[in-house]
C-alpha cells in the first residue's frame, strides 16, 4: 500500500486500492441513472444501461449505488446491463437509509435494518457478496437522527462480514471521531464523504484516511447536482483560467484536482450521459502543476448537498 503523510499531486497515479484489491481511480456512481431527484426510473432505461456498458469500455471496475437509489431502479439497472459481471468488477453499496412514498431520504440505521438491506442489494444486483458496503450515517445531514449507536451498527456489518456477505466495510457521510473508531474497531475500506473543490470542509479526514492508507472516495465531486455544483464550477473564473489552459472542461479540472490531493482518493463521478462519462473518464490526463492547484485554492467555497 501506498501512504504519503503530506499531500502531494497525485492526478497522474492511475490505480488505487479498496482493502487490498486495486481499482482504476475513476470508477462510476449510478445515482444519476434514476429519474429525477432519484426517485422512479429514468426517462430512457435503455440510455442508462448504455452509460453503464460504455463505462465498463472504458475501464471502469469500480460502480457505487444504492437499493435507496429509485428505490431498487438504479441496482435493477446495473444487473440488467452488466450481469454477469465481468472479473475484478467491485460493487459498492450503502445501507442505513430508506425512501419514503413522496421519494423522502430517512435514516434506516438499526441493526436488524443494516442487514436486511445488505440482503436487498445482494438480491438486486444478483450477487452473492457484496465488495464493500458503506454504513451510511445521518451524523453530518441530521444530527441526532441516527437511530442505533455507531458500534452496533458497525458490529453488524462485521457480522455480515463473517458470514461471507461482504468483503469490506466503508463509512459514509461521517465526521473524523467516527472514521476514527470504524478504522481502530471494524476496519474500513473507505471513507465516503461530500468533497469537491467547492466544498473542502473534510480535509481532516481526508487526512485521516492517507495517514491509514484507506480509501476515500468523494461524493459530490463536481459539487452536487442538488444545489447546481457543475454549473458553478463551470462559472468560476479560477477554474475556467486553468481549464482554458489545458484545453480542458470545468468539470476536468475539479476531478483533476481530486486525484492530486491523495494517491487512494477514488472518483466516482455521477452521470446520465455518454459524453459526460467519456470526458470524465479523460480526467487522468489532464496534469495539473503546481501553479494550477495554487490558483485552484483560491476557488471560493459554497455550500452543497440536497
Ligand atoms: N454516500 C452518500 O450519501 C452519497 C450521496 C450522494 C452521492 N453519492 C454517490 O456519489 C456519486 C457522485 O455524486 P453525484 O453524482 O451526486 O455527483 P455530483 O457532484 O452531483 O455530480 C453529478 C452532476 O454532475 C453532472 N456531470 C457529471 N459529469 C459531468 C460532466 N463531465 N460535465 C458536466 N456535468 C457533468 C451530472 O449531470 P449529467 O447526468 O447530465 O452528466 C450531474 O448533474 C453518486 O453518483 C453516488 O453514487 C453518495
Amino acid at each position: 500500500m501506498t501512504t504519503s503523510p503530506e499531500p502531494t499531486n497525485t492526478s497522474s497515479v492511475r490505480t488505487g486500492h479498496l482493502g487490498e484489491k486495486p481499482v482504476h481511480r475513476i470508477g462510476f456512481g449510478a445515482m444519476q441513472l434514476a429519474g429525477p431527484g432519484v426517485f422512479g426510473p429514468p426517462s430512457d432505461p435503455e440510455r442508462a444501461r448504455t452509460v453503464l456498458r460504455r463505462a465498463i469500455e472504458l475501464g471502469v471496475d469500480h460502480v457505487d449505488t444504492a437499493q435507496f437509489y429509485g428505490p431498487d431502479v438504479v441496482n435493477d439497472l446495473i444487473r440488467e446491463a452488466l450481469h454477469p459481471y465481468p472479473e475484478g468488477l467491485r460493487l459498492v453499496t450503502k445501507v442505513g437509509a430508506y425512501r419514503d412514498e413522496q421519494g423522502g431520504w430517512l435514516p434506516a440505521g438499526r441493526p436488524e435494518q443494516l442487514k436486511a438491506a445488505v440482503e436487498d442489494n445482494l438480491r438486486g444486483l444478483g450477487v452473492e457478496r457484496m465488495d464493500l458496503v458503506n454504513l451510511r450515517r445521518y451524523e453530518r445531514d441530521a444530527p441526532g437522527a441516527d437511530a442505533a449507536p455507531l458500534e452496533d451498527q458497525l458490529g453488524a456489518l462485521a457480522e455480515l462480514r463473517e458470514e461471507g456477505k461482504l468483503d469490506l466495510i466503508g463509512v459514509s457521510s461521517v465526521h473524523l471521531d467516527t472514521v476514527r473508531t470504524a478504522i481502530e474497531t471494524v476496519g474500513i475500506g473507505q471513507v465516503q464523504n461530500p468533497y469537491s473543490l467547492l466544498d473542502r470542509s473534510d480535509d481532516d479526514v481526508l487526512a485521516l484516511c492517507r495517514e491509514h492508507g484507506v480509501a476515500y472516495v468523494p461524493y459530490f465531486p463536481l459539487g452536487s447536482a442538488f444545489s447546481g455544483g457543475p454549473a458553478a464550477l463551470a462559472a468560476d473564473p479560477h477554474v475556467a483560467g486553468v481549464a482554458e489552459r489545458h484545453g480542458a472542461s470545468a468539470t476536468q479540472v475539479a476531478l483533476a484536482w481530486l486525484l492530486a490531493r491523495y494517491d487512494n482518493l477514488l472518483l466516482i463521478p455521477g452521470t446520465s450521459s455518454v459524453a459526460h462519462l467519456e470526458e470524465n473518464m479523460a480526467v487522468l490526463d489532464v496534469a495539473l502543476d503546481a501553479d494550477d492547484l495554487a490558483e485552484l485554492e483560491k476557488v471560493e467555497p459554497r455550500p452543497v448537498g440536497h
